[in-house]
């Protein structure tokens, strides 16, 4: 049975030429994110990342109001609230601190991963929006950290990983207004990195993932995991942890890169390094 097949209530996965569609899909609900949709989508990932067609993640929203609403102010807050005060066991359940599957597993997903975010971007949502490697709005999608709005506080990580992307006045100011914001905004905050008519979001985004496509994925991986690993270090973590990183990449790389760019370089003069990427076989 493929992922495909499978009869999830709140996702959606399409694949398609290397690139794999992730969706919220509740639609009717704005994308919210309910307690199945947090299994659903923990389940997923957990399959996906061992899925040799999977050569790049896009994460986005069914319909074209909303990439996802954030949490289900209902059924994640409003039913469950005084069962999880009340209940330690229940810190695991999906929504839960340790059922994150968007910082825990999103963040750190073998593939490149692109948020395409096609409509509303709120509360809840930020860490999975933070969480890929890379972010492309419509220009007219809505962003906000509304949490203020209604009462509570940007919860989990999001008070840590907004200062990941935006500046100190920027993050602070949207974490105290609740204020919304559109996909132009976004790009010139650094939330995302770039914010295009609706009309070609779809074809920017796959033109993105052709171009990471080109690429050898084992040292995307490790590019990846060395930036954001060292982010919490300092210099001298840094600088051993990514010396190791990259002694065990070169080590374990499958089409061995390394030697085949060297060679197309220095031996057949037949690529720029400068300019993009070796050939691949
Ligand atoms: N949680 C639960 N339900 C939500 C939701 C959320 N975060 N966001 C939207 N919905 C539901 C609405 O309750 C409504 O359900 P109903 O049809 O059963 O009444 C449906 O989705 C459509 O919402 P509606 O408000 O009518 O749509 P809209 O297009 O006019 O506005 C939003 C869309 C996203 C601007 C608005 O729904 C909203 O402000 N949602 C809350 C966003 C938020 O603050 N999220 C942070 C949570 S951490």
């Amino acid at each position: 049975m493929t992922i495909e097949d499978k009869k999830f209530k709140t996702i959606k996965v399409e694949r398609e030429d290397g690139i794999t569609w992730l969706y919220f899909n509740r639609p009717e609900k704005r994308n919210a994110m309910n307690p199945t949709l947090h299994r659903e989508m923990w389940d997923a990932l957990v399959e996906l990342e061992q899925d040799p067609e999977t050569k790049v993640l896009v994460l986005t929203g069914a319909g074209d109001k909303s990439w996802c609403a954030g949490q289900d102010i209902r059924e994640t807050f409003r039913d469950r609230i005084r069962e999880r005060e009340n209940n330690p066991g229940a810190r695991r359940e999906p929504g839960g601190p340790r059922y994150d599957w968007s910082w825990g597993l999103l963040s750190t997903f073998a593939a490149p991963t692109i948020a395409m975010v096609n409509g509303y971007c709120f509360g809840g949502a930020f860490p999975a929006l933070i969480a890929c490697d890379f972010a492309i709005a419509a220009e007219d999608a809505i962003f906000g950290l509304s949490e203020v709005n209604w009462g509570i506080l940007p919860g989990g990580v999001i008070p840590r990983v907004v200062r990941d992307v935006m500046r100190y006045r920027d993050a602070l100011y949207y974490v105290m207004t609740g204020d919304p914001f559109d996909g132009k905004k976004a790009a010139e905050m650094g939330l995302v990195n770039r914010a295009v008519p609706r009309e070609i979001l779809r074809e920017e985004t796959v033109k993105l993932a052709r171009h990471l496509m080109e690429k050898n994925p084992h040292v995307l991986l490790g590019a990846k995991e060395a930036f954001k690993v060292s982010q919490d270090m300092n210099y001298a973590q840094a600088r051993a942890y990514v010396g190791v990183r990259e002694r065990a990449m070169i080590a374990t790389d499958p089409e061995k890169g390394r030697e085949k760019g060297m060679s197309q370089f220095l031996d057949e003069k037949s690529f720029r390094p400068g300019f993009g990427a070796y050939r691949r076989e």
